[in-house]
């Protein structure tokens, strides 16, 4: 554990650069390599995530246990062990984003919170159970199987799963089916999105693969009823918000079980 202002200084310079601006109180802070335009997102997610979980959860959160995955360097999965939720666990596919993770939670004292490498298509890991809360935060549409992730996500919780994602617009129609009045209305679709320039550099906020595919919201509400939600809620933006929310491009979903 760093001691010193200096040292946790030093380290914070050896591990960036840094995706959020995390606030070590004493310590310093980290500066994000987001652009100030863009940094607002955090603010508004945080405030959407919190509404629901606070809304659902109420005075149990000291009960609870989160799974948060995709963690990155933790920013969620600090926010909920501050909040009071017992247990966070943070899963990421990337060591490097985890080893700031564990950094950021030494430097705050964070006892709740342990964070380990793994994959969200091979959840749920063997002796990983089930979690009351689970975060699944700008993950989804890095993915190239969101239904198979989405099916593993919905195993491993057992009440609330809050999901934020990019969406695309809706496109409405049907599908000849066979012949040509057999015919099958969309659910909603999923665009294929070629990640391929972030992946093969090494970005770190990308999937497993350079093969991404984004929902629309029809989509994405139907693939949680089918991965096994019983009820879906998109959650509203809040004043202010950061413009996309605002927009409806990117969206917070409760999926309740
Ligand atoms: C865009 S970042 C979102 C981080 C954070 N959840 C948030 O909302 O700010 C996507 C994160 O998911 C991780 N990731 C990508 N594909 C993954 C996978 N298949 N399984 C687990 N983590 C993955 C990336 O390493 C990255 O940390």
């Amino acid at each position: 554990m760093p001691t010193s202002a200096q040292e946790v200084q030093a380290r914070i310079a050896a591990l960036g650069p840094w995706f959020y601006e995390f606030d070590l109180g004493v310590h310093g802070r980290t500066a994000s390599v987001l652009p100030p335009g863009v940094l607002p997102i955090h603010q508004t997610r945080l405030e959407m995530v919190s509404r629901v979980v606070d809304g659902h959860f109420g005075d149990r959160l000291p009960k609870i246990r989160c799974i948060d995955v995709g963690c990155h360097e933790g920013y969620y999965s600090v926010a909920m062990a501050r909040k009071g939720v017992r247990e966070v666990r943070g899963i990421d596919l990337r060591e490097s984003n985890l080893v700031k993770a564990r950094f950021v939670a030494e430097v705050l004292g964070l006892r709740n919170v342990v964070y380990e490498q793994g994959n969200c298509e091979d959840l749920p890991a063997d002796d990983i159970g089930q979690y009351e809360l689970c975060l699944f935060l700008g993950l989804l549409y890095h993915l190239e199987n969101p239904m198979l992730c989405l099916r593993k996500i919905c195993r491993v919780t057992s009440e609330l799963c809050v999901i934020e994602t990019q969406v695309i617009d809706e496109v409405d129609g049907v599908a000849e089916w066979g012949a040509r009045e057999w015919t099958r209305p969309y659910h909603g679709v999923l665009a294929l999105i070629d990640e391929s320039g972030e992946f093969y550099h090494e970005n770190p906020e990308t999937g497993a693969s350079p093969l991404a595919t984004c929902p629309s919201p029809n989509a994405l509400r139907f693939m949680l009823e089918q991965a096994g939600f019983r009820r879906v809620e998109f959650v509203e933006a809040p004043p202010g918000a950061y413009e996309q929310h605002r927009r409806g491009k990117r969206v917070v979903c409760a999926a309740y079980k």
